[in-house]
């Protein structure tokens, strides 16, 4: 993983296995169960990424052998947050790699008016002792619902340091616009790619996760 040299905060998980999974969902023949799968997988080996930090204690066991100390995690269980609902496979990888998480959920649609993202479901576990939220999202377009959704969890009394953004796929114009908001908020991504269309389609990106996941049109 490295930190982007042209935006701080933006982390681009590099593994070869992401890319390489990232390069067969791109294709627009890839199957709908192969291009979930291939989203949960990614999200497992991110969340590896994402989760180096974690704090541990040691803790006393005894194993078959002998008495033992161990380290395990410590503090509150990690709340995974995904944006629904493009975010629900990508959380399913998280969660797979951490099966203790909370999950929290928020709904958000855009204003026909305002044009701006707006909540319809917001549940989410308590902000407390250390607990890490992590907001999913596979699309970072143009960052307003990333944005959005770190600013409830601001709200919801989650400290700024115990944020996190995971996505796929960023655009740079949306990292642009959710740094304005959120400077202090670290993003982890599997590509920045090179830009938006006027329809707010990251190219080449991947074309629309949430109908490609779910087989809708
Ligand atoms: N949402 C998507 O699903 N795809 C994009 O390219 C942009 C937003």
């Amino acid at each position: 993983m490295r930190e982007h040299p042209n935006f701080q905060r933006l982390f681009v998980v590099d593994h070869p296995l992401v890319q390489h999974k990232l390069s067969l969902m791109r294709d627009k023949n890839r199957s709908t169960n192969g291009f979930r799968s291939l989203l949960r997988e990614i999200a497992l080996l991110m969340g590896y990424e994402i989760t180096r930090d974690l704090p541990t204690e040691l803790v006393e066991i005894e194993t078959p052998v002998a008495p033992a100390q161990v380290p395990k995690l410590a503090g509150k269980k990690l709340a995974v947050v995904p944006i629904l609902r493009a975010g629900l496979e990508m959380a399913d990888g998280l969660i797979e790699l951490v099966p203790s998480a909370r999950i929290g959920h928020i709904g958000l649609f855009r204003d026909p008016v305002t044009k701006r993202p707006t909540e319809y479901f917001v549940k989410l576990p308590e902000a407390a002792d250390g607990r890490l939220f992590v907001v999913v999202d596979p699309m970072l377009a143009t960052g307003h619902s990333l944005a959005h959704a770190t600013q409830i969890l601001k709200k919801h009394g989650v400290p700024p340091s115990l944020i996190r953004v995971m996505a796929l796929v960023a655009a740079p114009e949306g990292v642009r616009a959710f740094h304005a908001v959120h400077p202090e908020i670290p993003v982890y991504v599997a590509s920045l790619d090179s830009h938006l269309d006027d329809h707010a389609y990251i190219v080449p990106g991947l074309g629309d996760a949430g109908d490609r996941l779910f087989g809708t049109k």
